[in-house]
């Protein structure tokens, strides 16, 4: 695949998809950036990691049956209690088929943004990261974890988690198994 179209073709689709929502506009921007510094830091692929950005929240504000429409099949029970995760599923299933990604950690990156995955490989966890600590983010500690980022990936990757398995059950009360809570079982309790 070649990832300079691609990322150019998904930019495109993303300002149009999500042009009454400036504030996640923002987010995605932020979230690129980050990845983009990261990417600089640990010699990676910056086209392959803006990718990974502009796709994770592509579908957000797509309705539920939308989401179920476009995703796996398999994975149509796993999630029925949990909608809030469903965009990171279908944005990594509309990579795919619509984008023609064939690259899979771009894709698990994508689909285990929500919930983090013990297996994810370096983009998947800056993008954990990216997503708690780009500037336009509330957290109070996403200053801390960005500049962690640069020493210490595996210690930012589990404070970003603690931080979205906190928010999970702040907004949507229960966590899904998926959730990558090993590490909590590992360093004790959130
Ligand atoms: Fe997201
Ligand atoms: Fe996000």
């Amino acid at each position: 695949m070649d990832y300079k179209e691609t990322l150019s073709k998904l930019k495109t689709d993303l300002y149009k998809r999500l042009k009454n929502h400036s504030k996640r506009i923002k987010h995605v921007e932020g979230v690129a950036t980050c990845m983009k510094v990261f990417s600089k830091r640990y010699d990676l692929n910056i086209d392959k990691a803006q990718i990974i950005a502009y796709l994770h929240d592509l579908t957000k504000y797509e309705s539920i049956p939308y989401h179920l429409k476009n995703i796996e099949q398999a994975y149509k029970d796993t999630f029925a209690n949990d909608p809030y995760y469903l965009h990171a599923l279908s944005a990594a299933y509309i990579g795919k088929t619509h984008y023609q990604i064939d690259d899979s950690s771009i894709i698990h990156a994508v689909m285990y943004h929500c919930t983090g995955y013990k297996d994810l490989d370096v983009y998947g966890r800056l993008l954990i990261i990216s997503d708690i600590c780009e500037p336009n983010r509330p957290y109070e500690d996403a200053k801390d974890i960005y500049e962690l980022a640069f020493n210490n990936l595996e210690e930012a990757y589990q404070r970003s988690i603690r931080i979205k398995y906190t928010s999970h059950l702040l907004h949507n009360d229960q966590i899904h198994p998926w959730f990558d809570t090993q590490i909590f079982n590992e360093k004790g309790h959130v």
